[in-house]
């Protein structure tokens, strides 16, 4: 199973990156993970959509072979950043071609307060689903990231179990969305 994993800040030392690569090993056995950098994005803006640069095709075909895509995003001024929905609105358009549409994804995410992305997961759904991808709503983990891993920056046991879970869920709801869209 394909899935494409969007980190939505572009930051050197992300603990959103940190993230990823804690949930890597949880992940069920058929999961293979691909990961786009979304800073390779130029911003978007409808006198080019259709004149796809390099880096837009490469995402853009990424998107179309994966199973799931798997958003794992910090959270600015309570909503995601700018970059994440930069490269959100590339492949919604042009009009009538977007590639969200029942496409099965999934959100997490890790900010350094113990709102834990909540805000900017919601808005994230929201848009998610306004583009007909199938989002999975729950379970839901918001993650508060200095109180979730231990001093040598790795996962408690009950953490392991929640993101698990998460992945086994998100696991169930793509076999689920694809009998009942494919
Ligand atoms: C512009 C900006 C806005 C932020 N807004 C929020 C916020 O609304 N809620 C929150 O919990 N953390 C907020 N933070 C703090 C982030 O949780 C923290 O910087 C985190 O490390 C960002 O994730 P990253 O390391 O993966 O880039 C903000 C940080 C920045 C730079």
């Amino acid at each position: 199973m394909r899935i494409l994993v969007i980190i939505g800040g572009i930051s050197k030392d992300s603990i959103n990156k940190k993230l990823f690569e804690l949930i890597k090993p949880l992940a069920p056995k058929d999961f293979e993970f691909d990961i786009y950098d979304i800073s390779l994005l130029p911003f978007y803006s409808q006198d080019i959509e259709s004149d796809f640069s390099e880096s837009v095709l490469k995402f853009k075909e990424k998107i179309v072979a994966c199973e799931g895509v798997l958003f794992i995003t910090p959270e600015y001024n309570r909503s995601i950043p700018g970059v994440l929905k930069n490269a959100i609105d590339w492949c919604s358009r042009p009009y009538g071609a977007g590639l969200w549409n029942k496409k099965p994804s999934a959100v997490l995410g890790a900010s350094m307060s113990t709102i834990g992305t909540f805000s900017a997961q919601a808005d994230l759904r929201k848009i998610l689903s306004s583009l007909g991808s199938l989002v999975m709503y729950q379970p839901e983990v918001y993650m508060n990231f200095s109180a979730y891993v231990d001093a040598k920056g790795e996962f408690f046991e009950s953490t392991k179990k929640l993101y698990e879970n998460f992945l086994r869920s998100f696991e169930e709801h793509i076999l689920k969305s694809k009998s009942i869209y494919c």
